[in-house]
């Protein structure tokens, strides 16, 4: 890229201009997979209620998805509510639930004048009514983007999401419409969640903790992994530049010994 496009791009900070002018934009990540993680911790350090630290976070989810548009990726998809948050104390949900509503009603029209497609990964149908109406709505009315897709996973669990496929193949096998014969990787993915998306080249985690928590087990089993310290809450367009810019370092070899380059 050169310096004017980068500014495009980036906008006038020096740093983050600095970051975006090491990355090769032929090499981009086609699918950016984020664990967020932090917000309680970030809530906590300020003495502050868990939900305040999930309403901060809201904003890093707003300036990651305006970044990745930016850059041009395919895909972004992030980690918003798992199964197991299920476990959580009912306020602390419902909250969440409520900031969901809310990020949709507020970034429908910025999601649109983007061109970004958005899309839920996850069992959409276990989730409260009015939500369900909000994301199906956003859904809807963001079909017909073409730029990049952002998805929200939510009521998502790795293991749910492969227990369903399989229960969807034997169905379809003792209709007599599969083969068992025939099953193959290419069959599993056509049931995933995330069928229409190309597999996650880069998974990021914040708040430092070491685990994927059941995210996309399936699809990210060649994906780079970026561990950070920096809470959710805080992450910002910088450090999303600067995964990116790791991620080019990075040798990817799929099994073979010669080095393949970022695409897929
Ligand atoms: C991530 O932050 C957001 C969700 C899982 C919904 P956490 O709420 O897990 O924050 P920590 O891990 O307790 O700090
Ligand atoms: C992972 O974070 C799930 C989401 C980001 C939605 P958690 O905070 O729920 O995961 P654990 O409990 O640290 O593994
Ligand atoms: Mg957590």
């Amino acid at each position: 890229m050169t310096r004017a496009q980068v500014l495009e791009v980036i906008g006038s900070d020096r740093d983050e201009q600095a970051t975006a002018a090491l990355i090769d934009f032929d090499r981009l990540p086609r699918h950016v997979a984020i664990i967020m993680d932090g917000n309680g911790r970030w809530a906590k350090s300020r003495f502050l209620p868990r939900l305040e630290g999930h309403r901060a976070g809201v904003e890093s989810v707003r300036s990651v998805v305006e970044t990745a548009a930016r850059l041009g990726l395919e895909a972004l998809t992030v980690y918003a509510f798992s199964t197991e948050n299920w476990k959580r104390p009912t306020d602390e949900v419902s909250g969440l639930m409520g900031l969901l509503k809310l990020y949709i009603r507020r970034e429908l029209r910025t999601l649109q004048d983007n061109n970004i497609r958005f899309g839920v990964v996850g069992g959409l149908d276990g989730l409260p009514k009015d939500v369900q109406d909000e994301l199906r709505r956003g859904i809807a009315e963001t079909s017909q983007m073409t730029g990049l897709k952002f998805s929200l996973a939510l009521n998502y669990s790795g293991r749910s999401e492969l227990t369903d496929v399989v229960r969807r193949i034997a169905v379809a096998a003792k209709a007599g419409t599969i083969d068992p014969e025939t099953i193959d990787e290419a069959l599993i993915e056509r049931h995933l969640f995330t069928a229409h998306l190309p597999e996650p080249d880069l998974l990021i985690r914040t708040s430092g903790e070491m685990r994927v928590s059941n995210f996309l087990l399936w699809q990210i089993a060649y994906a780079e992994i970026w561990v950070t310290d920096v809470l959710w809450p805080d992450f910002r367009r910088r450090h999303l530049l600067q995964a990116i810019v790791d991620f080019q370092k990075r040798e990817r070899r799929y099994g073979g010994i010669t080095s393949a380059t970022g695409k897929a």
